[in-house]
């Protein structure tokens, strides 16, 4: 039997575990127009909530669209994905959707040709263009008019959205702030994992999107049906597992998402013949994993400065410690403070380490504590 413990990419179906209430809520806003903010640390599970949230609605007729900032470069590129992807999920005839495209004096069709040899429309936006916000606009304005003649209703999920700052994000913000409340067929959802910045948009008076919707954070599974989840699948492959050693995974992934799903596909591996889960067999886990991503870590540590890595070394050895203070600095014989700032500040930037909302600084990655220890220790890269 197949690992049914997937990560990495987006998991949708019988591997998706639970979110019953989050899409339910989701569902919901989005059938009343609303937009929501999504909101939560990485590896939570917001882009596969969107994309099973998509299933949902369109088993409701109700269309939807998934961008991810990430993937836009700059503003022009944006733009034209948000008119392109919005009209796509209205419209699937491309004839019509040509003579749609027809229509817009900022951005022009586009034709190519997918896999399958069909003819393929979408929005380009011309190179003398100097003015892609109005672009976007008008698209924004043209999928709410095309939502309204055909009385549909249409979902635009904008996943990483507080990259938008790196468009000139205030300006936009305001633009976009004006068009979104003028539309009567277009719900959105927000979503993004910088969570003060994300924050920040929405709460701030000064900012265009203050309480422009409703926050939704998102927090991790409850472990009593990620549990439900995990033992399923478990006993479908015929494993045996002691209910009160599962809550060991909990622990150990911090009850991430990702974090879970990477133990218990670990677990799945490490068992296969024995089929036997033990609580030895759970402790094991990030051992494992943290060797299996070694070239990955070994990477970051090549390119880490000499001070970069005895703060890594600190906070491995010291997860709770709190940077600045005399004591943490004295303990690892580390500092001065300005020094660890620097090295705080090139960490934070290169996604090795995040700030929690409690303000200490943790690994983005859990795993990558265990690969610290271990070769301190003399073992795994050099064993
Ligand atoms: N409900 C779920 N069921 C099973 N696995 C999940 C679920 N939610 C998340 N995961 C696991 O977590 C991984 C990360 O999820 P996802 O990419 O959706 O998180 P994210 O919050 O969008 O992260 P980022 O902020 O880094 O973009 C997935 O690849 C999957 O393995
Ligand atoms: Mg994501």
């Amino acid at each position: 039997m197949e690992n049914p413990f997937r990560y990495g990419g987006i998991v949708t179906g019988t591997y998706f575990a639970d979110r019953t209430v989050e899409i339910r809520d989701l569902k919901r806003e989005m059938e009343n127009i609303n937009r929501v903010f999504l909101v939560s640390p990485r590896r939570f599970g917001k882009t596969c909530l969107l994309y099973n949230l998509g299933k949902h609605l369109e088993e409701s007729g109700i269309a939807w669209t998934y961008l991810d900032l990430n993937a836009f470069p700059d503003l022009r590129h944006f733009a034209s994905a948000m008119a392109s992807f919005s009209a796509k999920a209205l419209e699937s005839n491309s004839d019509r959707l040509l003579k749609f495209f027809s229509g817009f004096r900022r951005l022009h069709p586009k034709l190519g040709m997918d896999p399958d040899g069909n003819i393929t429309a979408s929005l380009e936006i011309s190179a003398e263009e100097k003015d892609p916000l109005s672009a976007l606009i008008e698209g924004m304005n043209q999928a709410q008019n095309l939502a309204a003649k055909k009385k549909m209703r249409l979902v635009v999920m904008i996943d990483e959205f507080s990259d938008i700052e790196k468009y000139d994000g205030r300006t936009i913000e305001k633009a976009m702030r004006s068009e979104i409340q003028k539309h009567s067929h277009i719900g959105y959802i927000f979503s993004g994992s910088e969570q003060s910045m994300m924050l920040a948009m929405i709460q701030d008076k000064t900012r265009p999107f203050y309480k422009l919707g409703r926050i939704m954070e998102l927090g991790p599974i409850k472990r009593e049906s990620y549990s439900r989840f995990i033992l399923g699948w478990l006993e479908k492959g015929g494993y045996a597992i002691r209910n009160e050693d599962l809550e060991g995974i909990f622990a150990l992934g911090k009850d991430v998402p990702y974090n879970i799903q990477r133990l218990c596909n670990t677990m799945w591996e490490t068992a296969v013949e024995s089929k036997a889960i033990t609580a030895d067999v759970i402790q094991s886990l990030p051992l494992i994993i943290s060797r299996q991503d070694s070239p990955h870590y070994e990477m970051i540590w090549q390119s880490a400065t000499k001070s970069q890595k005895n703060l890594l070394i600190a906070l491995s050895d010291d997860p709770h410690g709190l940077v600045f203070s005399r004591d943490f600095q004295m303990s690892h014989g580390i500092g001065p403070s300005s020094s660890i700032k620097a090295s705080l500040d090139s960490l934070l930037k290169k996604g090795i380490l995040a700030r929690a909302l409690d303000n200490r600084y943790i690994f983005v990655d859990e795993f990558m504590p265990f690969w610290i220890r271990d070769i301190r220790k003399g073992k795994g890269k050099f064993n």
